[in-house]
């Protein structure tokens, strides 16, 4: 697709456009990857960031906010337990950790995982293991790997550096979360990035600008969600203008990205089903691929408040809705992206 038709399909208002590229999407997707939704377990293993996004609910100056951080052993049950539940990939999700010895700790969590899970895998595969623990140095990131994780989520949110600066304060360095991302793919990780969609500030242009971004990072996920304002963030009082609606143009950016990287994976975002009770399966018709359900343990699930109105998805419930509208939950596999073995082969 050329990039002016891109841009004409972001800027349109027209329903009847916005339906036939939602339809060709999924025409894509059902054709090149078939009617099979991953899913990965996830676990929010702490609230704690050093960070201080300014859009972000658990932003390290929200001191309304109980902090909690999970135990090594509530980790490892929880892992074993959603393998036995038949997902065999999980993500484990935190905020901006910097702490040495819980990092440790974490790579030998992660290895404990493995090492059990294969355990109990005739194939010995074990559990797929996502990570998303935000901007770590190249040694600790290799760490995870050897110690069994095989993929790692790490949004740029704008990869449009002066939209990135605005949303961020200015210790929090563009550069050094590109930096990352290139680090994980070196290092050999299935990497996925993503953005928010309806930010203060961001427009059309910079959308098609983030579609150059995931083909030129040649990224093997994606997970891109509407902006949802909290209101004890500071970006909420911001006096910029919106210009794009969130939920409408997520939709168009999921089909746009599915019809350009047919065999990426592409996850229908949490946020976008909190913001709209048909987000999960509108997501799905463009053209997304996996869902993430929130394994969370309950007792501290409402404390990874990162954006208002948080949905909770997960469990039975979901795995019904995928099956009702006409998915099937794809359990028992870790579920990659074709994208990643062929770009392994053009190594
Ligand atoms: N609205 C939508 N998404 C948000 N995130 C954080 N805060 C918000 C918000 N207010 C997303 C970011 C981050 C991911 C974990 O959650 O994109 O990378």
């Amino acid at each position: 697709m050329h990039p002016e038709q891109i841009l004409d399909y972001l800027l349109s208002q027209d329903q009847e456009q916005m339906q036939q590229l939602i339809k060709q999407a999924g025409q894509v997707r059902d054709a090149q990857r078939g009617r099979q939704i991953y899913l990965r377990g996830l676990i929010e293993i702490s609230n704690q960031c050093s960070y201080d996004c300014l859009y972000c609910g658990i932003r390290n100056s929200h001191h309304h906010l109980t902090r909690y951080r999970l135990d090594r052993d509530t980790i490892i049950q929880l892992a074993l337990f959603i393998w036995q539940q038949g997902y065999h990939s999980i993500c484990l999700q935190s905020g901006q950790i910097d702490d040495p010895d819980w990092l440790a700790e974490l790579v030998d969590i992660v290895a404990q995982i493995k090492i059990q899970t294969r355990q109990l895998d005739p194939e010995g595969r074990g559990l797929g293991i996502t990570l998303s623990l935000g901007e770590l140095s190249p040694a600790q990131y290799q760490e995870f790997f050897d110690a069994g994780a095989h993929r790692y989520l790490l949004r740029i949110e704008s990869s449009n550096p002066d939209l990135f600066a605005s949303i961020h304060p200015p210790h929090q360095s563009y550069d050094q979360r590109i930096e990352c991302l290139y680090q994980l793919k070196s290092i050999g990780y299935q990497v996925g990035t993503g953005i928010m969609i309806g930010l203060p500030g961001q427009n059309a242009h910079h959308l098609l600008q983030d579609l150059d971004f995931f083909k030129q990072l040649d990224v093997d996920m994606l997970g891109m969600g509407p902006y949802i304002p909290h209101p004890d963030a500071p970006l909420y009082r911001s006096h910029k203008p919106v210009y794009l609606d969130p939920y409408l143009s997520t939709l168009k950016m999921l089909a746009l990205c599915r019809i350009t990287m047919p065999d990426i994976n592409m996850v229908a975002s949490t946020a976008l089903q909190s913001m709209h009770p048909q987000g999960l399966q509108r997501g799905l018709e463009a053209g997304a691929n996996v869902v993430m359900p929130v394994l969370t343990p309950d007792d501290v699930r409402e404390q990874y408040n990162l954006y208002t109105g948080k949905k909770n998805s997960s469990g039975e419930k979901l795995l019904a809705a995928i099956r009702a509208l006409g998915y099937e939950p794809g359990l028992y596999t870790w579920g990659d992206a074709p994208h990643y073995h062929k770009r392994l082969q053009h190594r």
